[in-house]
Order: structure tokens, then C-alpha cells, then sequence
């Protein structure tokens, strides 16, 4: 059985739907509050605050027996309010992280998303391999650093993931994704970073490459790089976007994010490239591109 603890967000949605799509297997997601998703057989939501250890160890108590696969979607991860709340994002990210992992029984493999932002800034256009040194630049990538030491030390499965974009599967939940396209099937100009480069990926392809990598029966790397092979600005993307949508090119509107860092409340590398080759060698992959 795949557990999905903070099944209701992006990832956590698509990586349903990837195990649904890709195995037989059944799927046990959890919600701190649970979305009206229709029932389905082989879906089963729990309530699941990972801050509150009575609802972890209910959890825990309810999954025992079970053989599981599990990946840990629940996080506090906006970079800005990791700032504003460092606390409370270091007991999210850390502490309840920290006993999630020691209540769980019968863990085949687990997988913990983290991110571009443990590596820092790329210099000189570097694409970061899974053994550079980690230099994040701000206290959301620190927290994602310490998680993954976590997650390794347990024996379990670090995937480092880009910018992630597509469009939300949550009700009332609309991603980025969403307010590109809504902005300009309006009509109306949408401004997008053009300096500023990611090795992007979908959440759909994202999830699926997390299920293959969990279905493996070889052993699988402690750390991962899942991206795409392009170094892709938001300007790139929204282009990408309005091309898919059918509508003039011209209404994505590229801006310079030089001078701009101050509309971000704390720090952000303005570049930050992954090397993909361990994920493609693993996988038996040639190329990786944005789907969208
Ligand atoms: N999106 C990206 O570009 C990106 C890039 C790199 C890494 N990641 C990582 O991917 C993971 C998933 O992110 P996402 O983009 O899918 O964001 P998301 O939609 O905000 O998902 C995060 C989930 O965490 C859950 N959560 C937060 N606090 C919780 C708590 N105390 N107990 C239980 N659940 C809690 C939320 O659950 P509720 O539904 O209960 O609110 C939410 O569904 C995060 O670890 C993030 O750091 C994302």
C-alpha cells in the first residue's frame, strides 16, 4: 500500500494519481482537512496532522501490518513564511519529520521531496550533481538540508526537485500554473521573470518519476535529482503556456528580476541548475523535458 502523508497539495495529488495510473496498488492519503474528493475503491483518506503526534500515532496504530510505500508530501515550504515563522516551520520540517519517521512501521521504501534550494546559487551557469556541497542561501533551504540528513539517516530516499508548475488537481487550490493561464485567456499581460533559471519539471512528471524510482527493485540512490534537462525561466515557461493555450505569445511579458530580489522577503538564489544524469541512468531515460 502507498501512504501519501499531505496527499491533498500538488505533489501530493499527482503522485496519487501516478500510483493509480502506474501500479495496482492502493492508496492511503492524508489531509489535515480532508477535500471532498469522490470516494473511489482504491483511495482511503485519514485525517493527519503531523504536528500533532496522538494523530500520528493513530496513524501509525491504523497502517500497522501493512507493507508501505510512502512518500511525505507534508511540509511548511514557502520560503517567505518560513522566514516570517521560522519555528513553527522547523517543527513542521523537522521535529514532527523526525517522529513521523520513527512511528512508521514496515516501511519498504519512503521518499522525501526536497529541493533545489539546499544547493544555492548556480555560479557560472553549474548544474548541481547530488554530491555538491549544499549552500542554501536562505532558512527554507537550511530546514530542507537538515530534513534530508533526517530522512538519509533513517535509510530512506531524498528526491531534490526544481520549480515544480501545472495545473492544481485541488478544489478551491489554484497553482501558478492556474493564475498564468486564467491572467491571459483573459487577455491581460502576465510579467515573468526572464533572468532567472530553473531546471523545471511538472508535478505529473515529477510524481511518476518518484513511483518508478519507488518500484525499482534495484537499490535506488539516497539522493536524486528529479528535473528536466533545460534551463527554463518563468518567462520560458509562461511562453510555454501560451503556446499550449493557444494565445498570442506577446502576452507574457519579460521583466528583469535584477533589483527585483526585494519583492521576495528573504533570499532566493536567482539561478539555481540540477544535473539530471542520475535520475536518466537509473531510470534508463534520454531526454527530459516540461510537459505541460
Ligand atoms: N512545488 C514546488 O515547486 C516544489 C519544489 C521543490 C520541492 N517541493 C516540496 O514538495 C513538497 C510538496 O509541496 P507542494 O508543492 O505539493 O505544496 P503543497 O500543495 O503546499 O503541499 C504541502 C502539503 O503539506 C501539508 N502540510 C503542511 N503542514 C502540515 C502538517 N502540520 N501536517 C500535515 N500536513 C501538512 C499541506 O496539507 P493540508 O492539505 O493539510 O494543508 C499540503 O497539502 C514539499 O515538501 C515541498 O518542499 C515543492
Amino acid at each position: 500500500m502507498y501512504l501519501i502523508v499531505g496527499g491533498a497539495g500538488y505533489l501530493g495529488t499527482n503522485l496519487i494519481e501516478a500510483v493509480l495510473e502506474k501500479t495496482d496498488e492502493a492508496v492511503c492519503a492524508t489531509a489535515r482537512n480532508i477535500p471532498p474528493f469522490p470516494p473511489t475503491s482504491r483511495i482511503c483518506w485519514e485525517a493527519c496532522d503531523i504536528e500533532d503526534r496522538d494523530s500520528v500515532d493513530r496513524l501509525a496504530d491504523k497502517l500497522a501490518g501493512e507493507s508501505l510505500k510512502v512518500v511525505v508530501c507534508a511540509a511548511f515550504h514557502h520560503p517567505d513564511a518560513v522566514q516570517q515563522q521560522p519555528r513553527k516551520a522547523w517543527n513542521v520540517n523537522v521535529t514532527s519529520l523526525s517522529y513521523l519517521l520513527n512511528r512508521l512501521e514496515n516501511v519498504k521504501r519512503l521518499f522525501y521531496p526536497s529541493t533545489d534550494s539546499v544547493y544555492g546559487e548556480s555560479e557560472g551557469g553549474h548544474h548541481f550533481q547530488e554530491g555538491d556541497k549544499t549552500t542554501p542561501v536562505n532558512i527554507y533551504g537550511r530546514q530542507k538540508t537538515v530534513a534530508e540528513q533526517l530522512v538519509n539517516g533513517y535509510g530512506y530516499n531524498v528526491a531534490r526537485f526544481p520549480f515544480l508548475i501545472g495545473p492544481s488537481l485541488v478544489p478551491g487550490k489554484p497553482h501558478f500554473y492556474d493564475r498564468i493561464a486564467e491572467t491571459i485567456l483573459r487577455g491581460e499581460p502576465m510579467e515573468m521573470f526572464q533572468d532567472s533559471y530553473r531546471s523545471t519539471l511538472s508535478f505529473a512528471s515529477a510524481a511518476r518519476f518518484v513511483v518508478d524510482l519507488i518500484e525499482m527493485v534495484a537499490p535506488v540512490p539516497q539522493i536524486i535529482n528529479i528535473c528536466g534537462d533545460d534551463d527554463l525561466s518563468k518567462y520560458d515557461v509562461g511562453l510555454m503556456i501560451a503556446r499550449k493555450l493557444n494565445v498570442p505569445k506577446d502576452l507574457i511579458v519579460p521583466i528583469s528580476i535584477s533589483g527585483k530580489q526585494g519583492i521576495f522577503e528573504t533570499a532566493r538564489a536567482q539561478s539555481t541548475l540540477m544535473d539530471n544524469s542520475l535520475l536518466k541512468s537509473v531510470l534508463g531515460l534520454k531526454r527530459i523535458e516540461l510537459e505541460l
